[in-house]
């Protein structure tokens, strides 16, 4: 175990204390045999604390896998709040359905199965809070979906764009390139101010984004 994850597991325990749903929604993806690519409860708890602070109420999320940022940002809504979530796998949304339902927040989220680029055209904003977490090869196109379906003030977070340093490979693969045309993107876009945070902990080196959509 690295010092990171040690350090993890302290502030999980005396800062972040995630609870027994929570902690059965992360077993569950494991026992379904789902790869462990869900965000520390940590960041979990920091996109919750971000729709608190947001006062948000329509929330989009790019990425269930098993619905564990999903019940984290659901638990940031008020109990008319609502998350669209988008997921390709099927059997990923089951197992996400489940944990939404045990963790008493199954009546706020509709789970979309299939590509997100797929369903993203039938979707509707604006929404007030966007998390980016799925395929990053398609983060360029996701973004440029989040801002049509922004309004002034809305808050883009997008996940991975260090991936352990890997992000300075110019001639990486394809979820390098689009991590990094979608930093270039951040940087340029006349409708957006944001900025990038490199992170270490249990998930080894990475980091996130955040903009607003002006
Ligand atoms: C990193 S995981 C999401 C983790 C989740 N946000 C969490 O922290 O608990 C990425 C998920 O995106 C899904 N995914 C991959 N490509 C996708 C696509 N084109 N459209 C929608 N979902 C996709 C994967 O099946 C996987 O479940």
């Amino acid at each position: 175990m690295s010092n990171w994850t040690e350090v993890d597991s302290y502030l999980n325990r005396t800062v972040v204390q995630p609870d027994a749903a929570l902690l059965a929604a992360v077993d569950n993806t494991r026992n379904a045999g789902m790869p462990a690519i869900e965000v520390t409860a940590g960041q979990g708890k920091f996109l919750m604390l971000l729709a608190r602070i947001h006062q948000a109420k329509r929330v989009l999320e790019i990425g269930t896998l098993g619905g564990f940022s999903t019940t984290w940002l659901a638990r940031g809504l008020p109990e008319s709040g609502t998350i669209d979530t988008c997921e390709y796998e099927p059997a990923h949304a089951e197992v996400a359905r489940r944990n939404l339902e045990v963790a008493g927040v199954g009546h706020k989220v509709t789970v979309h199965v299939g590509a997100a680029l797929e369903t993203l055209p039938t979707l509707e904003g604006p929404y007030d809070l966007f998390f980016i977490d799925a395929d990053k090869a398609n983060n360029p196109n996701y973004l440029e979906w989040a801002v049509k379906l922004s309004r002034p003030g809305s808050v883009i977070v997008l996940d991975n764009v260090v991936r352990g340093g890997s992000v300075l490979d110019e001639n990486g693969d394809e979820d390098i390139q689009g991590t990094r045309r979608a930093l270039e993107l951040l940087g340029s876009h006349p409708r957006l101010d944001a900025t990038a945070l490199q992170t270490v902990g249990s998930k080894d080196w990475d980091g996130f984004a955040v903009a607003i959509v002006n």
